[in-house]
């Protein structure tokens, strides 16, 4: 009796009310919980993300001369790598550069650095990227064939035999159903920013393929009449007026020659003879900045066209949602005064991080037979080491030796072999192997980022695009 009656007292000095008991209990309970899950959490981010130091991973210690033991140790770091658990999220952004005119053997051998042999062999940046996959060239079997089609096959994603050969009967083409698209208009389609930047001119066979332009005509000049008339459109009229180019937020390159007809001609940016020259009177470039003039009337949108590298370089191109530049008349190589890859990439890196809403960059470096390639290399090396180091974004690097001897009805430089190739059979054997190792090898595919680890193996070409645009399709971004 006296028991409760004292604890009545102290209830009621205290005025603990039976509500505020339970939320005390409540809070303290909820505080538990939350601390339980923050510890299981934590557990679970250092299990997944924990890197093995030295001591725990093991090898035969014991069993190898001591010798031997000091290059077993320095290989744990690159062990560590290849144990380290696959990451589960996938990528918000896709960049892709892609290398034509080197292969294994030409990287393999411009690691070593030519003056300073001390230095002994400087690894490229993407000899670290912790995935590799080997990309078949169907080109290998059906040997001579068609760049245009290559890079059509890589894009789109079907076969190389399967590409349509829409040389002739475009007119046709362009009012079937809907034909194959570009892994860029997929992209865009999905609501993400999209950009293209070349050395090369903008019209070339990777330009064409990622634009879904048809035919293989790069400007007027060479186009029968009655391609015309069927209705036909030359690659640099499609890319100005079709949809995907006028989606595409950036698009860098040369091609100046083909995109107008009056182009200035000088010392330092001459007009390619050996390339296509429009002669219809035109200027897409004109054209271009009228169509985005007119839309920026119901949008608001922000956009320029520039052409000299010093417009390039004083640009603030995060404030741009539209911007292109044609920096050459023909390809870049030409142009002494073009700008360099990595301005190309900053600037066009900026300008698809305007909203964060996923973006999707395809970088191509044209190296041209007679450039130097160890110096190109070393371009592409400065360029990917300074980019921002982004854990959103996949970053893949792909090199082809841009082999494809086979003439499209344009002239280009693809084509300079071809006028040998009657006499091919007729050579010397010492001649035969020496074309043979010219043979388009297979492509490797460097990757780094999320989900890099897809790419492993020997794949088919195809593969690439498939496999961008099932990432993309898994991003977080919704349009
Ligand atoms: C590429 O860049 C990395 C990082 O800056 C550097 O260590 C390496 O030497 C460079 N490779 C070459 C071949 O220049
Ligand atoms: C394709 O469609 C356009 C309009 O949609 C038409 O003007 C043109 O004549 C058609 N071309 C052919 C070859 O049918
Ligand atoms: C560049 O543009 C951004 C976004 O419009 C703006 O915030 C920034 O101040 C500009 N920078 C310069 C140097 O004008």
């Amino acid at each position: 009796m006296v028991t409760t009656q004292q604890t009545k007292e102290i209830c009621e000095i205290i005025r603990l009310k039976s509500t505020q008991v339970f939320l005390v209990a409540g809070t303290c309970l909820i505080t538990v919980m939350v601390t339980l899950l923050c510890i299981g959490f934590m557990t679970r981010y250092e299990v997944e993300n924990d890197v093995a130091n030295v001591a725990d991973v093991d090898y035969w210690k014991d069993k190898v001369a001591t010798s031997q033991k000091i290059w077993y140790d320095k290989g744990i770091d690159e062990l560590n790598e290849a144990l380290r658990p696959q990451d589960l999220t996938y990528p918000k952004n896709v960049r892709i550069f892609v290398i034509q005119g080197i292969d294994g053997r030409d990287w393999a051998a411009f690691r070593f650095p030519t003056s300073d042999a001390s230095r002994g062999n400087t690894n490229f940046i993407w000899d670290r990227f912790p995935h590799l996959a080997r990309l078949k060239n169907s080109c290998s079997q059906q040997f001579p064939c068609q760049v245009a089609s290559v890079s059509r096959a890589l894009w789109l994603g079907i076969p190389l035999d399967k590409v349509p050969d829409n040389q002739q009967d475009c007119g046709r083409l362009f009012n079937a159903t809907q034909g194959p698209i570009s892994i860029l208009r997929q992209a865009q389609l999905a609501g993400l920013r999209t950009g293209f930047v070349t050395t090369q001119r903008i019209t070339g066979p990777t330009g064409a393929a990622l634009g879904n332009a048809n035919g293989n005509f790069e400007c007027d000049e060479s186009m029968p009449l009655n391609s015309i008339k069927s209705g036909c459109q030359d690659i640099a009229q499609q890319l100005i007026s079709d949809e995907t180019g006028k989606f595409l937020n950036v698009l860098i390159g040369g091609g100046r020659q083909m995109l107008s007809s009056l182009v200035p001609n000088t010392k330092y940016d001459p007009v390619d003879e050996m390339l296509c020259e429009s002669n219809d009177g035109r200027n897409l470039l004109k054209d271009w900045r009228n169509q985005k003039l007119k839309e920026s009337k119901i949008n608001r949108i922000i956009f320029d066209l520039i052409q000299r590298r010093d417009e390039l370089e004083s640009l603030n191109s995060s404030s741009f949602d539209y911007l292109m530049g044609v920096m050459a008349n023909g390809d870049l190589s030409g142009n002494s005064k073009a700008p360099s890859l990595k301005l190309m990439v900053d600037k066009s890196l900026n300008v698809l991080t305007k909203y964060k809403q996923g973006y999707l960059l395809i970088v191509e470096q044209f190296i041209p037979s007679g450039i130097d390639k160890r110096e190109q290399l070393q371009l592409l090396n400065d360029t990917l080491v300074n980019l921002h180091k982004d854990q959103d974004t996949l970053t893949l690097v792909l090199m082809t030796n841009a082999i494809y001897p086979k003439p499209s009805l344009d002239v280009s430089e693809e084509t300079e072999t071809i006028s040998l190739l009657p006499e091919i059979f007729n050579e010397a054997e010492s001649e035969i192997q020496k074309r043979l190792h010219q043979m388009p090898s297979e492509s490797l595919l460097f990757a780094q980022g999320p989900k890099s680890s897809i790419f492993q193996g020997v794949r088919k070409e195809t593969f690439l695009a498939h496999a961008i645009s099932h990432v993309l399709s898994r991003s977080r971004v919704r349009p």
